[in-house]
């Protein structure tokens, strides 16, 4: 069996085996945390506070050295708990400054004057060590890991956007919801990937997590997102509003009911391209750029200055996919862009965004709970179930011999349009509530192969073909059948 490739994240409990190991190793980072800044305050002190005699140390010296021990203390600790971690810095360094208050107390030598410049180099410091180790730990997993990919073939082209290990989640008041958890996939330039799963698997929350687009009462957990290299969740929120729409765009689930109604097509559209290129264009060039976009997705030109509630569904939707389009973005998000629709106008716009796709050289992310639409448009396919990824390969091969019991059991249920007939079986069960989600593999309480193993630990993502990058989560996917469901005459 290929070796495992990573582990894709813990979970909100900490009962099973691997749950325990990631726990123990998080004390063990905050000791080292604890022992590092001690050793670095013990040796720096004399900076600070020079004995009678010796020199004066300069401003620069003491800051410093005010700093540096949180700053080692928090990076020696992100990096051996891992970059999901990176407040465990702070608390050893606040931990230790308890220490060093008590001490001082005890000693008569507490100058509250010397506390609070203490505490702030402390905390500045572990704040800086904390976010050095993410980067840190972010660049060893790049050069290191060969994540699960679905399109590594030798002839595929370079990676645009890689997803490494991404999690997120939603405070609410029964608790944290585990949205995104160690999700990793590759976009490749040019090329359509696909990412389903029922309602509530956590798709809009990976959409919104690539633009940054999160609500008030989210919270990244750890990795990366880098398209070109870059790390959006490193870059700073004026770069990344820049970056929206010119660099990543997005058709919002639900976006063609968003229009305002008081004014034309054209305003929207155009008030999107002044806020991102400034007084760069001139009013015809605006006026022209907006008249292709309206070739490009099947709309009469004649069309750019009615007002939306003149278009209808099919034609507001189309709109949109303009509006994304109009900033020239390399990779548009498509979240459910055809799920009200019809079914013929469904896929008349699948089809017209093939053609942008195909004409433009775009890569496209595709959001989908139908798995029909996904298997029509995409190339590369990703399975989401509860916030995890757990299959990814390419679409056909997904298709035809889905590895992950998830997915064989989800095209079970879903009748097929191209082949035989076949006999239908309902999914049992629904998925789990992410604010206390099932113990080691989230599907267990749902799947025929479960064992005890799967009851206690998050199976790792393992490359089943290096050729094409074809990644499975599943313990017992070998148990899996190599066929669907037997055909029915008609
Ligand atoms: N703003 C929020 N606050 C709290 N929980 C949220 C929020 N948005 C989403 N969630 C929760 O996060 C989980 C994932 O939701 P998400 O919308 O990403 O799923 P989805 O796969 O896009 O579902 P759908 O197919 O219905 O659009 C769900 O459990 C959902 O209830
Ligand atoms: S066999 Fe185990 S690991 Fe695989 S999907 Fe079922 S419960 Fe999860
Ligand atoms: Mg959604």
């Amino acid at each position: 069996m290929p070796p495992a490739v990573r582990a894709t994240g813990a979970g909100a409990r900490m009962n099973s085996p691997a749950e325990i190991r990631t726990h123990r190793l998080n004390l063990v980072a905050i000791a080292l945390g604890i022992a590092v800044i001690g050793l670095a305050n013990w040796w720096l002190g004399g900076w600070i506070t020079p004995a009678e005699g010796e020199y004066r140390p300069g401003y620069v010296v003491i800051l410093v050295a005010l700093m540096l021990p949180g700053f080692l203390g928090a990076l020696a600790c992100g990096l051996v708990a891992g970059h999901r971690q990176p407040t465990h810095g702070l608390l050893a360094a606040l931990g230790l400054f308890a220490v060093e208050i008590v001490w001082g107390a005890v000693e008569g030598e507490l100058a509250i004057g010397t506390v609070i410049v203490r505490a702030l180099g402390f905390a500045a410091g572990a704040a800086l060590g904390g976010s050095t180790a993410r980067r840190l730990a972010s660049l060893l997993r790049s050069i290191r890991s060969q994540p699960a990919d679905g399109a590594a073939g030798p002839t595929d082209p370079a990676p645009l956007l890689e997803v490494d290990d991404l999690s997120m989640h939603y405070r609410t008041s029964d608790g944290w919801v585990s949205a995104v958890d160690g999700v990793s996939f590759v976009l490749r330039k040019g090329k359509a990937l696909g990412l389903v799963g029922e309602s509530g698997c956590g798709k809009t929350s990976v959409a919104m997590s690539l633009l940054r687009l999160l609500p008030e009462n989210a919270r990244f957990r750890g990795g990366s997102v880098r398209l070109n290299g870059v790390d959006l969740l490193d870059v700073t929120e004026d770069e990344m509003r820049t970056r929206r729409w010119s660099d990543i765009a997005m058709v919002f689930q639900g976006a063609m009911n968003a229009w305002n109604p008081v004014y034309t097509v054209y305003e929207q559209i155009r008030e999107a391209m002044v806020t991102h290129f400034g007084g760069e264009l001139a009013e015809e060039q605006i006026r022209d750029r907006i008249g292709e976009l309206f070739d490009l997705v099947g709309l009469s030109r004649a069309m750019v200055d009615r007002y939306p509630h003149e278009f209808s569904g099919g034609m507001r939707q189309r709109a949109v996919i303009a509006m994304a389009l109009s900033c020239d973005p390399q990779v548009i998000i498509a979240d459910e862009p055809t799920t009200a629709l019809d079914v013929i106008v469904q896929d008349q716009i699948l089809q017209e965004l093939k053609k942008v796709q195909t004409a433009l050289g775009m890569s496209i992310i595709y959001i989908s709970h139908d798995i029909a639409v996904i298997a029509e448009v995409t190339e590369v396919m990703g399975v989401m179930y509860a916030g995890r990824l757990v299959e990814l390969g390419p679409t056909a091969d997904v298709f035809s011999r889905p590895r992950h019991p998830y997915t064989y059991l989800l095209l079970r249920s879903t009748p097929s349009v191209t082949g035989p007939r076949r006999v239908l079986a309902p999914l049992e069960g629904e998925p789990p509530n992410l604010v206390d989600p099932p113990t080691g593999c989230r599907f267990h309480p749902r799947c025929p192969y479960a064992d005890q193993r799967c009851r206690e630990e998050n199976p790792t993502m393992e490359v089943i073909d290096p050729e094409s990058g074809y990644g499975v989560a599943c313990w017992n996917w070998t148990s899996v059948p190599v066929r669907i469901g037997k055909g029915v005459q008609a």
